[in-house]
């Protein structure tokens, strides 16, 4: 026993005076203030600190330092300089020219707006209004003030932080980029003027280096370019929006991914790395076949079908799948698709059960290309003149920070030349552009730009992407495609089976406050269209105007949206029945907020379906010319009618159960109203119009009760995957909630009264249908 112990101590011992020195990094002074770091492998040789700050905020003077073998940090920790988490810049948007941009400024920082307008004669195209957002970019799109001019392509633009040489726009005339102090250029430096119109190359972005795309724009970017590719259009001859029709008919789609597991990536990320492929992979193909298939989404294909977009139908593309370090692991060989070995189904499941036990330190990015390359010339011998058809599309998921089998940019040159056959259509020849993309997601703390950049290739949009956090990409996945082709349609939320976030269940759900004469109050609202928020009338007293309201809807855009315009239902007047005993009247108490500008549609941020519109008889499946009858008798089926509405619970909201009494039910409902403070017994019904739903009560069901922070919130039904607003909440006979909110039960004799919308069409449908204004699109009514 005691020889054991001594071993062990002596064990213990030669460990300590061999490392005593110094065998591993010092944490001296690599602190961060406001911030924390990670070590991937602690203070040994080898290990990456990565630094992390809050939203907003990015790590200062440096992002990572890696251990060195001579046990020293690179870059070096310096006591006169702390490490510090700093708060987020946008690059100067100043540059606009014939043009002012206010409020002039040195620096901008987060949350920082700034407004755009052109001197007169100019017009304005992009954004009027821009706010600087968390991930160091300007919200929006460039401003560009331009005259009417005969010049053959329009003027591309200054992006924020950029200089621009050339100033004249005529077929070839040539526009140069750079970026201004120690910002870098993402996109071309140099486009030229074609003689379709159209500038070459990618729009420019100056980026910092703690700039990174948000998922919402890459899922946009990303997901259209990707459903190009798997959907493939009925083989024609025209040229759309000068665009040629991809592949052909009989044409096959080649997709390589390759994910980056070398410890410049931190440690759970590869997990991460592995879900999001699986993602990716789910979304391709299956899904888009999986749409055509759901009845639900037959509208959307009408829709289609009826704005005339060419039919299309799906690919079903083979992969290789590789993870790389500094050696080339591989997951799914693309040649096993080709002898049927594989099947798409499966995919998923070979995935999940890929592990790597040894993970060698360094990064081969070559060898992936190399590996891709060597697949291309078998399928090429293999398929001889068929590869003509053939479609490849690269992904890469990495740093960048590559340390060994060299530069991949040669072995890029060689699978262009393979794929392009020589054809560049240059000489004559057409272009072959179209048959190879190659996608960079750049990944990481530090991330190598200048290596990385080069190596994204293809016609189209974006093709190189900067991200901090894989994780951001699976959201990314899970967004595309199949949400993009649904954008528009009203109500379509993410059903209950999965632990969704509440945003993508209530897509539709707005929080308004209002500050006026020093008092704060509190509404919800509902999201009807891009651009207009419903609300009950009550929630904005006499004097309240549009700058006292903000509404709550994160779009990723702006935290909270200003109000533009107040427009109350022009019959609501709370004092219409002081004379008859009823000191607070709230018939007719709708509102609709108009917003200073659109908010942004994704799957977490869309309309509710409104009575009435063209939109829900399309969610209510009701075919051919439908009235507002035929959506009420879909919705209102008995008399004991189960609906829902909002209560907002620690920043989130939860859902309550009501049921509304119809028919011979409503009188025994409403009756209660008599007991409400303020309102004459005896002349309680004329308190309760026939505009008004009545819900609660404990019979037959337990209703929860309405409390006064849930005002203005929509009272719903679900039809399917779409929800409809039939009613907002408005006013209840008791008060039962403490502290205004909570998911409270109700007692015997509680009611609350809901206007229904149904009643109030003629308002809506002034307000969203005005088609004398040019701020929105106006919302389709039905006829009758
Ligand atoms: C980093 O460390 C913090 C604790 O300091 C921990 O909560 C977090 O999960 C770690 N993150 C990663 C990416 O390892
Ligand atoms: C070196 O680092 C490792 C991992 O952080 C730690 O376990 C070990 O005790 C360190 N050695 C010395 C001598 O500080
Ligand atoms: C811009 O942001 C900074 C930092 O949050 C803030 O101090 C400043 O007041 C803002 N400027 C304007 C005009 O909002
Ligand atoms: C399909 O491929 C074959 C040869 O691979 C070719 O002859 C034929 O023209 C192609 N069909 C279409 C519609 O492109
Ligand atoms: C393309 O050109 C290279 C040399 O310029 C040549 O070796 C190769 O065979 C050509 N490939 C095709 C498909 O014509
Ligand atoms: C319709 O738009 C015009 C022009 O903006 C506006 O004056 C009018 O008040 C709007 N009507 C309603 C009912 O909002």
């Amino acid at each position: 026993m005691e020889f054991l112990l001594l071993f062990f101590n002596m064990f213990n011992f030669r460990k300590m005076v061999k490392c005593e020195v110094q065998c591993n990094c010092t944490d001296v002074n690599i602190q961060i203030e406001g911030g924390h770091y990670n070590l991937t492998k602690g203070l040994e040789t080898g290990s990456l600190l990565v630094y992390h700050c809050p939203e907003s905020y990015y790590p200062h003077p440096h992002l990572i330092r890696l251990c060195q073998s001579n046990h020293r940090w690179t870059p070096a920790p310096k006591r006169f300089q702390p490490q510090k988490c700093r708060l987020v810049e946008c690059p100067d948007p100043n540059v606009m020219e014939n043009g002012n941009v206010s409020p002039p400024q040195e620096k901008y920082f987060v949350d920082n707006e700034t407004t755009y307008e052109c001197y007169s004669g100019y017009t304005l195209r992009g954004s009027s209004r821009r706010v600087c957002l968390p991930n160091g970019k300007w919200s929006g799109s460039t401003p560009i003030c331009s005259r009417d001019s005969t010049d053959d392509c329009a003027d591309p633009g200054i992006p924020a932080g950029a200089s621009r040489a050339g100033n004249i726009f005529g077929i070839d005339d040539k526009v140069t980029y750079t970026c201004n102090g120690n910002l870098f250029l993402v996109g071309s430096s140099v486009r030229v003027c074609q003689e379709n119109g159209q500038w070459t190359g990618k729009e420019p972005a100056c980026y910092y280096r703690h700039t990174y795309d948000t998922s919402l724009e890459v899922s946009e970017a990303f997901g259209s370019a990707i459903k190009d590719s798997l959907t493939v259009s009925q083989p024609a001859d025209d040229i759309q929006e000068g665009r040629s029709i991809r592949v052909s008919k009989n044409g096959t789609l080649n997709i390589y991914i390759a994910v980056d597991i070398s410890e410049s990536i931190e440690d759970e990320q590869i997990k991460s790395a592995r879900d999001t492929v699986i993602k990716l992979i789910q979304k391709g193909g299956h899904h888009i076949s999986a749409r055509l298939q759901f009845p639900e989404f037959e509208n959307s294909q009408q829709h289609f079908a009826r704005t005339g977009d060419i039919a299309s139908f799906t690919v079903s593309p083979n992969y290789e799948i590789l993870f790389f370090s500094a050696e080339v692991f591989e997951v799914v060989n693309i040649l096993d698709f080709k002898d049927g070995k594989i099947k798409p189904d499966s995919l998923k499941e070979t995935l999940e059960n890929f592990v790597i036990e040894d993970r060698k330190s360094g990064t081969d990015l070559n060898g992936v290309f190399k590996t891709f390359l060597e697949r291309m010339a078998i399928i090429k011998e293999h398929t001889k003149e068929g590869f003509k058809e053939h479609r490849h599309v690269l992904i890469i998921f990495t740093d960048g920070a590559y340390n060994m089998g060299g530069s991949p940019a040669p072995t890029v040159a060689k699978i262009k030349n393979m794929v392009y056959m020589n054809h560049t259509g240059e000489e004559g020849a057409p272009s072959r552009e179209e048959y190879l993309d190659i996608y960079v997601f750049a990944i990481g703390a530090e991330i190598f730009d200048d290596d990385l950049q080069p190596l994204a290739l293809g016609t189209g949009g974006k093709h190189y992407f900067r991200m901090k956090d894989i994780e951001d990409l699976q959201d990314t996945f899970e967004e595309m495609i199949d949400e993009q082709d649904v954008k528009g349609l009203c109500g379509l939320h993410k059903d209950e089976k999965d632990q969704i976030p509440t945003r993508k269940k209530y897509p539709w759900w707005a929080s308004i406050s209002v500050q006026h004469t020093g008092a704060s109050q509190k509404c919800l609202g509902s999201l009807v269209t891009p651009q207009f928020i419903l609300t009950a009338a009550h929630c904005f007293p006499f004097g309240v105007l549009p700058e006292h309201i903000t509404v709550d809807i994160n779009d990723g855009q702006s935290k909270v949206k200003k109000v533009k315009k107040i427009t109350l239902h022009p019959n609501y007047n709370v004092n219409a029945k002081v004379q008859q005993g009823i000191k607070e009247f709230y018939d007719y108490d709708v509102a609709l907020l108009q917003l200073m500008e659109d908010v942004y549609i994704s799957t977490s941020v869309r309309p509710i379906c409104i009575p009435c519109t063209q939109e829900t008889s399309d969610a209510l499946k009701l075919e051919g010319k439908s009235t507002c009858r035929q959506q009420e008798e879909r919705l209102f089926k008995t008399e004991l009618e189960r609906l829902n509405f909002l209560t907002k619970v620690d920043g989130s909201v939860k859902e309550k159960d009501v049921h509304a009494k119809l028919g011979s039910n409503r009188n025994e409902c409403i009756m209660h109203a008599r007991e409400a403070p303020g309102i004459a017994k005896e002349n309680y019904m004329a308190a309760v119009t026939d505009n008004f739903l009545c819900t609660g009560g404990q019979s037959p069901y337990r209703d929860h009760i309405a409390c006064k922070g849930d005002s203005g919130g929509a009272v719903f039904k679900n039809y399917e995957l779409r929800t409809v607003q039939v009613a907002l909440v408005s006013w209840g006979t008791k008060d039962m909630c403490k502290k205004g909110g909570g998911m409270i039960e109700s007692d015997a004799t509680s009611r609350d009264f809901h206007i229904n919308l149904f009643r109030v069409v003629p308002f809506l449908k002034s307000v969203l249908a005005n088609n004398t204004q040019d701020d929105f699109v106006p919302l389709q009514f039905l006829e009758d």
